[in-house]
């Protein structure tokens, strides 16, 4: 059985260990969603993960709805994104694009006023973040059937700026509740067209986003985040084994490089599971490397890989606060505690100022 320290390849990516960093929005852009310098740093001092996945991108203005996240359709942000994805590479690091279309979880204040798109008339539960505090969702507007060209146009541009600016490739966010998930989960998908319904009709805009992405960097380039097995800002499912079979089924004929379950525990820290992770059932089904997340410790993860639910295991808490995180997985040093208040805050606090254990000792 693998160690968490051997390579592991994922299409045209060769990941030197199976540790990788989770995607996670640190909104650390600017107000226009361009990157900063700050960003530069924080994610140079994580190259040591196997694969970096950044935080959720924006594919377009209409599915960016995050104060200060960014984004990967103007000059700007490809410039932005550069300065990163090359500090990444000098380092030694390899770094893929989280790919993101928001949906209804967009609020319309950051449309000038008109309603996020979706799959069906729904609306999110709770509060949107804005930057004017957080808000009530809006209601969403159904994509009507000669929009869809268009959600798909995006993926395959930011695709090709995510080249541009240097990525190793990109994965698709159908997890947790966005827009793609929107399409695939029933409980906000109310369609009766060809996007609705049936399975194979639930999971059209995720196989055509993949196949838009994948023609424009490649499918050995290309991923795609699910997640299975609970609910995430209102989204859920009524019967999510087959659904996500037929889904992991799909992209395995597609032939991209990896998919990510993001599966809390059903007593999870971060989200809760309605069922135990199905990453178990659903592994058979993918025929790449399937890669597993949320709640594991360096053990557990060398566990998952021991019994063959998973290829690698991605990290997103620990690596906030512990820069250099492989490195004290291969060492058995401590772990330092993060600070949930400096997650979404701008500046350098919370982001950039976590030492690595070896500078904490030499200091
Ligand atoms: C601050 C923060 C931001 C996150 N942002 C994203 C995101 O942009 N995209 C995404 O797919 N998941 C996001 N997540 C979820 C993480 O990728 C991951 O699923 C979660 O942290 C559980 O993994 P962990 O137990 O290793 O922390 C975020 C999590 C945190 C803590």
């Amino acid at each position: 059985m693998p160690s968490l320290f051997d390579p592991l390849q994922l299409g045209a990516i060769t990941a030197p260990n199976r540790i990788f960093m989770a995607p996670m929005t640190r909104a650390r852009g600017t107000r226009d969603h361009v990157p900063t310098e700050i960003m530069v740093d924080y994610y140079r001092a994580r190259a040591d993960a196997g694969l970096i996945l950044t935080e959720a991108v924006g594919i377009s203005r209409e599915g960016l709805g995050w104060p200060y996240a960014t984004g990967l359709w103007t000059p700007e942000q490809i410039a932005g994104w550069r300065k990163i994805t090359d500090a990444v590479h000098d380092a030694g690091g390899r770094i893929m694009v989280q790919l993101w279309h928001m949906g209804r979880a967009v609020h319309s204040s950051f449309l000038g006023g008109q309603p996020p798109v979706s799959a069906s008339a729904t609306t999110a539960p709770g509060h949107a973040h804005t930057y004017d505090g957080r808000q009530p969702y809006d209601e969403a507007a159904p994509l009507r059937l000669d929009e869809i060209p268009r959600i798909l146009g995006d993926f395959h541009h930011s695709a090709r700026n995510a080249i541009e600016a240097g990525f190793d490739g990109a994965q698709i966010h159908a997890a947790n509740g966005y827009l793609i998930d929107q399409f695939l989960r029933d409980s906000a998908n109310h369609r009766d067209d060809a996007y609705g319904g049936s399975i194979p009709n639930r999971l059209r805009l995720l196989r055509e986003a993949t196949v838009a992405v994948a023609d424009a960097i490649g499918a050995d380039r290309t991923g795609v985040r699910l997640s299975p097995n609970g609910e995430t800002q209102g989204v859920r499912d009524s019967d999510p084994l087959p659904l996500f079979t037929a889904a992991l089924e799909m992209l395995s004929g597609l032939g991209i490089g990896h998919v990510e379950l993001r599966e809390p525990p059903v007593h999870g820290s971060f989200g809760v599971g309605e069922t135990a992770p199905l990453a178990d059932q659903l592994r058979p089904h993918f025929n790449g490397p399937l890669l597993l997340n949320s709640d594991f410790d360096a053990a557990q993860a060398q566990a998952a890989l021991d019994a063959g639910t998973g290829d690698a295991v991605t990290f997103g808490r620990p690596f906030i606060s512990n820069p250099d995180f492989v490195h004290r997985v291969r060492d058995g040093t401590p772990l330092a505690p993060g600070d949930v208040a400096t997650w979404f805050t701008q500046g350098s606090e919370g982001y950039t100022d976590y030492p690595a254990a070896t500078v904490q000792a030499a200091g």
